[in-house]
C-alpha cells in the first residue's frame, strides 16, 4: 500500500533532521511520550519562526513592548496564588484490569466517534464524563477491561529547591506567571505608562496525560506570549487603526453554542478588527489587535486565510483566569483543527492574586478628573512585638508591613487579622494613623489580555503547509524564505577546479556576512537541485564556466525554477532581498536588468 502524504512528511521530518522523539535509546525500557529532539534543519525554523514572531508582535511596538526572560522553575506560591494547582487539571481515568491510564475527555470523544457519534466533551464535568463512560459502556480500548471513576490529574512536574524537601517548585506550565511576578520591576523601566506589555518566549512543561501526535501534544515545549497590561477604564488600541485591513475569521459564542446543540462545527466569519470591537464580540480593542496580528503571522508563515480561524471559548471551557477567550485554529492535514495561539482577557486576575500572596503592590495609577479627599491609613511595623513573634525572621516581615496594601493597611485599622504568604499580622503588631489627604490620583490593578501560542504546533503546522509533492513523489518544501533553513545554496556545475574553488570561496563568504548556507558539488547538478528543493533552499547559485570568464553566476528560484544571471558581487544584495523584503527573485533580477533564464 502506498503511504499518504502525511506519512511521507512524518518519515521526511524524522530522516531530514527536522525533529524526532527524544531518549530514542530508552525508549523501549521507559515510557517517556511527548518529548521532541530538534534536529539541526528542525531548530533554523522554529528560530526564524520565533524571530518572525518577534518582527509581528514586538519590534513594532518596541515603545511599549518589553521582552525578558524568567526562571522555568518557580516556588509553590507562585502556583498557589496564579490557581494552577487548583485548577490546572485534567481528568484521567483508569483501567482497572490492565492498569493503563487515559485522559478521559480524549478517551470518550475517540471511542465514540468509532461509532459515528461526534461530541464535545470540553467543559464537561468528571460526572458528566463518568455518566458516558457508563451509557456507552466504554472500555479500556488496549484490553477491553473495565474503567475506573473519573478523577481530576493535576499537570504540574513538581520538585524541590535545594536541599529541602519542603521547599517545593514546580516548572512554569506557561511563560506568563514570569511576567506577572516581576511586574513592578519590569512596570518601573516601562516609566509606570499604561498601556504596556512583556513579552516572554521560553520552555515550558506540562505533564500531559497521554500525549501523541508528535509535536502537538507535548510534555516540554515552548511558548511566546505577551501580557498586555491595560487601564480597564481607557481599553483603547492606538495601533488598531494599523491593522484595519485584516480580515479576521472568528466564530462567536452565540455561534458556537448554536453548533453544539445542533451537533456540528461552528460556522466562522469573516469581519475587520473594528467590526469585531463595535458589535462586542471582544471585551476590549486589544483582542480585536491581537487576532488581527495572529493572523498576519500564519498568513505569513504559509498558512492561507480559510485554513485559520479563532474559535469562541464559552465560559465553562476558558481557563480559570479568562472572562473571555478564543482559540486560534489551523486546519492541519493529518490532524485536523488544531490550536496554535490562545488569546484571553485576563481580566485583572493574576496581579490581584499575587498582590494578595505576596502582599506586595501590583498597581498603577490614573488621574482623577478632580480632586478627592480621603482617608489614608499610616502602619508601621513595632519592632520589640514583631521580634517576638517572628525571631529572625523579624527583618522581613518588617519589610512586607512596610510595603503593606492600603487594603490590607486598612483591615487591620479595623482590627482584622491579615495573611501575607506564610505569616499572619495582627494589629498588635503595627503601629497606625490615619489620615485625611487630597488626592488627584487613583491607583487600580491593570487588566491584560494575553496572546499565547504554541511554537511547536506552529513549527509542526508550518512544515506541513509547506510540503508539496511534485509529480507524486518529489518533494518541495514552500517553505516562506525567511523560514526556509537554508537560505542559500551554491553548487558548481560539475566537480571540477576552478568552479568548485569559486564556489566554495562565495559559500564562505555568504556564511561569514551571517546566511545559512549549503555547498554541494556531489553528483548531477539535477539531483542537486533536487535535494535543494527537498530542503525548501529558497535560492540556488550555480557557478558554471562563464563565471570564470565574466565573474556571473546563476540564481534558481525555488519554486519556479526561473533562473537569472547575476554578478558574484551581487548575490548578497539579491538573497537578502528576497529574505528580508520578501521580494520575488525573479523581479528583483528584472528590476536591475539582469539576465532571465526561463527554462527548468
Ligand atoms: N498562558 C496561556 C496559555 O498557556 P494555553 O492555551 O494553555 O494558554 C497556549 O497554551 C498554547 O500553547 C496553545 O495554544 C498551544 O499552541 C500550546 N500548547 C498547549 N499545550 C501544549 C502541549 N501539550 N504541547 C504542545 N503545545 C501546547
Amino acid at each position: 500500500m502506498s503511504k499518504d502524504r502525511s506519512e511521507v512528511l512524518m518519515e521526511y521530518l524524522l530522516t531530514r533532521g527536522f525533529v524526532w522523539p527524544s531518549f530514542e535509546i530508552y525508549r523501549s525500557m521507559v515510557e517517556v511520550g511527548g518529548f521532541y529532539d530538534y534536529g539541526p534543519l528542525g531548530v533554523e525554523v522554529k528560530r526564524n519562526i520565533v524571530e518572525k514572531w518577534r518582527r509581528i508582535f514586538v519590534y513594532p511596538y518596541q515603545d511599549i513592548i518589553f521582552e525578558i526572560e524568567t526562571p522555568i522553575i518557580m516556588p509553590e506560591i507562585v502556583f498557589q496564588a496564579s490557581g494552577h494547582l487548583e485548577h490546572f487539571t485534567d481528568y484521567i481515568v483508569e483501567c482497572m484490569k490492565c492498569g493503563r491510564k487515559y485522559r478521559a475527555d480524549h478517551l470518550v470523544e475517540e471511542e465514540l466517534k468509532k461509532r459515528g457519534i461526534n461530541i464535545r466533551t470540553e467543559g464537561l464535568s468528571e460526572r458528566d464524563i463518568e455518566k458516558l463512560i457508563i451509557e456507552h459502556e466504554i472500555k479500556c480500548p488496549q484490553c477491553g477491561g473495565e474503567l475506573s471513576k473519573v478523577y481530576k490529574f493535576n499537570l504540574l512536574f513538581r520538585t524541590t529547591i535545594g536541599p529541602y524537601s519542603n521547599n517545593v517548585g514546580y516548572i512554569r506550565p506557561e511563560t506568563a506567571q514570569g511576567m506577572f511576578v516581576t511586574f513592578p520591576r519590569i512596570f518601573d523601566l516601562a516609566g509606570r505608562k499604561l498601556p504596556f506589555g512583556v513579552a516572554q518566549i521560553g520552555r515550558v512543561g506540562r505533564n500531559e496525560i497521554s500525549p501523541r501526535q508528535g509535536l502537538i501534544r507535548l510534555r516540554e515545549f515552548s511558548q511566546m506570549e505577551i501580557e498586555l497590561f491595560f487601564d480597564p477604564k481607557d481599553p483603547r488600541c492606538p495601533f488598531l487603526d494599523d491593522v484595519r485591513d485584516v480580515k479576521i475569521r472568528l466564530t462567536t459564542e452565540d455561534e458556537v453554542k448554536k453548533a453544539v446543540k445542533e451537533g456540528r462545527d461552528p460556522t466562522p466569519m469573516e469581519l475587520t478588527p473594528r467590526e469585531i470591537v463595535d458589535r462586542k464580540i471582544v471585551p476590549n480593542e486589544w483582542m480585536a489587535f491581537y487576532m488581527a496580528l495572529a493572523m498576519t503571522f500564519m498568513n505569513e508563515l504559509g498558512i492561507p486565510v480559510d485554513h485559520q480561524y479563532f474559535l469562541a471559548k464559552l465560559p465553562e471551557e476558558r481557563a480559570h483566569y479568562a472572562a473571555c477567550a478564543f482559540d486560534q485554529m489551523v486546519l492541519s492535514e493529518r490532524f485536523g483543527w488544531i490550536e496554535v495561539s490562545g488569546l484571553a482577557y485576563r481580566t485583572d486576575y493574576d496581579l490581584s492574586r499575587h498582590e494578595k500572596f505576596s502582599g506586595r503592590e501590583l498597581r498603577a495609577e490614573r488621574r482623577l478628573d478632580r480632586p478627592v479627599e480621603i482617608e489614608v491609613v499610616r502602619v508601621y511595623p513595632n519592632p520589640q512585638k514583631i521580634r517576638e513573634v517572628f525571631r529572625d525572621k523579624a527583618r522581613e516581615v518588617m519589610k512586607l508591613i512596610a510595603g503593606l496594601r492600603e487594603e490590607d493597611a486598612r483591615r487591620l485599622a479595623r482590627g482584622e487579622k491579615i495573611r501575607i504568604g506564610e505569616y499572619e499580622i495582627t494589629p498588635e503588631l503595627v503601629f497606625l494613623k490615619v489620615e485625611r489627604k487630597k488626592i488627584t490620583k487613583e491607583k487600580f490593578v491593570p487588566h491584560v489580555v494575553e496572546p499565547s501560542f504554541g511554537i511547536d504546533r506552529i513549527v509542526y503546522v508550518t512544515l506541513e503547509h509547506a510540503f508539496t509533492l511534485v509529480d507524486s513523489d518529489k518533494i518541495l518544501l514552500r517553505l516562506p524564505p525567511d523560514i526556509a533553513p537554508i537560505k542559500v545554496a551554491v553548487l558548481p556545475l560539475v566537480r571540477r577546479e576552478p568552479l568548485t574553488s569559486i564556489g566554495a570561496s562565495i559559500a564562505r563568504e555568504l556564511a561569514r556576512r551571517g546566511l545559512k548556507v549549503l555547498y554541494d558539488d556531489d553528483g548531477s547538478i539535477g539531483s542537486r537541485y533536487s535535494r535543494c528543493d527537498e530542503l525548501g533552499v529558497p535560492i540556488a547559485v550555480t557557478v558554471d564556466d562563464r563565471t570564470v570568464e565574466d565573474g556571473t553566476v546563476t540564481l534558481r528560484d525555488r519554486d519556479t525554477r526561473i533562473q537569472i544571471r547575476a554578478k558574484i558581487s551581487d548575490i548578497y544584495s539579491i538573497v537578502r532581498s528576497v529574505i528580508e523584503e520578501k521580494r520575488d527573485l525573479v523581479n528583483v533580477g528584472r528590476e536591475l536588468g539582469l539576465e532571465v533564464i526561463e527554462r527548468t
